[in-house]
This record gives structure tokens, sequence and C-alpha cells, in this order.
């Protein structure tokens, strides 16, 4: 089994509804947070993690994701003369050190159906998930925290967070096995649930966007009727691959913001522009100002 995980598929096929009108004309995913694109950090999380493959599953009509990510030496050259040279940079990395490619999801079956489009693209290998929606912050990327924890221990890992009990019901969430805790922040699971009812959730951890999973996932995947909300469900592609590959939960460090919302992401824009020492002093004077008015 190879000891590396080299492709990462990031399902962004959606429609974007909760972004209209902007996504009449943009991706969501091309939403700025602070300065670059929401899908822009999450192919730098997967980069930094040493991933080197990125399948972005799209739909027709949104190009402009294919778009963003081509090398282009005029805007390079662009950035550098307005002394833009971080995002420079870091376009520069994903032309070195980055393939992409774009497998089309054209029927919005579910997340479940949307990783399996990206079957060939991923190979008969390991492979990570990552959920555009989901903007992860902390001092290691996320991914690679898992990685390190799969190295251990392979098998499929679906990452969690401890959620509200008014809002686990959004969420897949797990189901710990007895003495779970594998070591201190990875736990095996004995099952997991899409969107289960407040009363019936197994646990309070519920399941963000950051997945290593096994092969074997497509394979389930491909068998997977639809679940909750009427949609083929990854958590239930996963879950079905339980009898073949070990399963764990883990609870990562760093936090999460939500760019499935356009709240969610001014939240984001604004937790991040506080933390850059070139934006600080800056927001947070406009914070003050507003919060006075
Ligand atoms: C998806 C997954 C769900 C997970 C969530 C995290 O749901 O199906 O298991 O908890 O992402 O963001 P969605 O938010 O697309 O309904």
């Amino acid at each position: 089994m190879p000891s590396q995980i080299r492709t990462v598929v990031i399902p962004a096929a959606g429609l974007g509804t909760r972004f209209l009108p902007l996504t009449k004309a943009v991706p969501k995913e091309l939403a700025p947070v602070v300065d670059r694109p929401a899908i822009h950090y999450v192919v730098k999380e997967a980069m930094d993690a040493g991933i080197g493959h990125i399948a972005i599953v799209t739909s027709p009509g949104k190009q402009a994701l294919e778009e963003y990510f081509k090398p282009s030496q005029e805007i390079d050259a662009l950035l550098r003369r307005r002394g833009m040279n971080a995002v420079a940079d870091e376009l520069q990395q994903f032309a070195q050190r980055l393939t992409f490619s774009y497998p089309i999801q054209d029927r919005q079956l579910g997340l479940g159906h949307a990783v399996l489009c990206a079957r060939e693209a991923a190979g008969r290998e390991p492979f990570a998930v990552i959920l555009p929606d989901d903007l992860l912050v902390g001092d290691e990327p996320v991914l690679a925290q898992m990685l390190r924890a799969w190295q251990r221990r392979p098998g499929n890992y679906v990452a969690v967070e401890e959620v509200p009990r008014e809002r686990i019901s959004a969420y897949g969430v797990v189901d710990l096995a007895a003495g779970s805790e594998a070591d201190g922040r990875t736990y095996r699971l004995k099952g997991m649930v899409e969107k289960p009812p407040a009363d019936k959730a197994p646990s309070n951890l519920g399941i963000v966007g950051r997945y290593l999973l096994m092969p074997e996932v497509f394979d389930a995947l491909a068998e997977t009727r639809p679940g909750a909300i009427g949609e083929i469900q990854l958590t239930d592609g996963i879950a079905r691959s339980m009898d073949r590959c070990p399963l764990y939960a883990y609870r990562y460090a760093a936090v999460r913001y939500d760019c499935g919302t356009p709240l969610g992401l001014l939240h984001a824009s604004l937790s991040l522009a506080l933390r850059r020492p070139d934006t600080a002093a800056e927001v947070r004077g406009w914070a003050q100002e507003t919060l006075r008015m």
C-alpha cells in the first residue's frame, strides 16, 4: 500500500444557491476571504500537507475555477510590479508543485456522488477529500495533522469537532466504539450517521470537511443509495466500507469557519484580516468605529 496520499478531491460542483445572485456569474468557491478565493486556502492546505494532485469536481458552467488555477506569466509579472509578492509566490508554488484535474459532476445527486465522480482521477490509491466550505485555520494544516495519524494507523478518517446539540442534525455524526480512544485525538468508530435528529445523534462529534479515505470507499459509494435529504451521502459510503477498512475520527486542532453562507464568509474574512499583520490594525479600527455607530 502506498505510504503517501497523492490526490485530494475537492467537490465544487454545487449551484451555490445561498450565494445568489453572485453565483449567476461566479462560482461561490471564488468568493473572496480577505483577498484570496475561499478555494485558494484549501488548495494551499493540501499543498502544505504534501499532496500534489488536486482533483476539483466541477459542473458545466464553472470553468472559472479552472481559469483561476491556470498559471499565467502576465499575472505573475503584474502582481510583482504591484508589490503583491506573497500572492505571486503562492500562485507560483501552485504552478510548480501541483497538477490539477477537473472531473465533471453533471447531476447534483449528493456529496457521495460528487466524490465518486473523481474515481478515475484518484486511481486505486488512498486519497483525501476537502470540502471547500469548511475553512480550517490553525498552526498546522489539518490535513497534515490527519496524515500523521493515518501513517500510524491506516484506515478511513473523518475530521470531527464538538457541535452544540441544537446544530448537530446538520452534520454527519460519529458513533464511537467502546474504549475507542486510540490516542489523544484519534478515535475508533463503530458507525456514522448523516444528519440525525438531535435525540438520535450517537455523539456530539460532528464531521467536518476533511477526510482520508481508502479506494474501497469508491466501491462502496457505487453501491450507496440516496439517504438523508434524498442524496447519495459520503457518510453512508464510508460507513458501508467499515467491514473492509477500520474507521477513525480525528479531533483536529484548528478554528473552523463555515464559508458555505455569505455571513460565514464575512466572519472568515473578518477573523483572518484581524490575524494578519498587514491588515489587523486597519480592520480593528473599522470594527471599533462600526460598533460605535
Ligand atoms: C456535509 C457532510 C456532513 C458534514 C458537513 C460538514 O454536509 O455531508 O457529513 O458534517 O458537510 O460541513 P453539508 O454541509 O453539505 O450538508
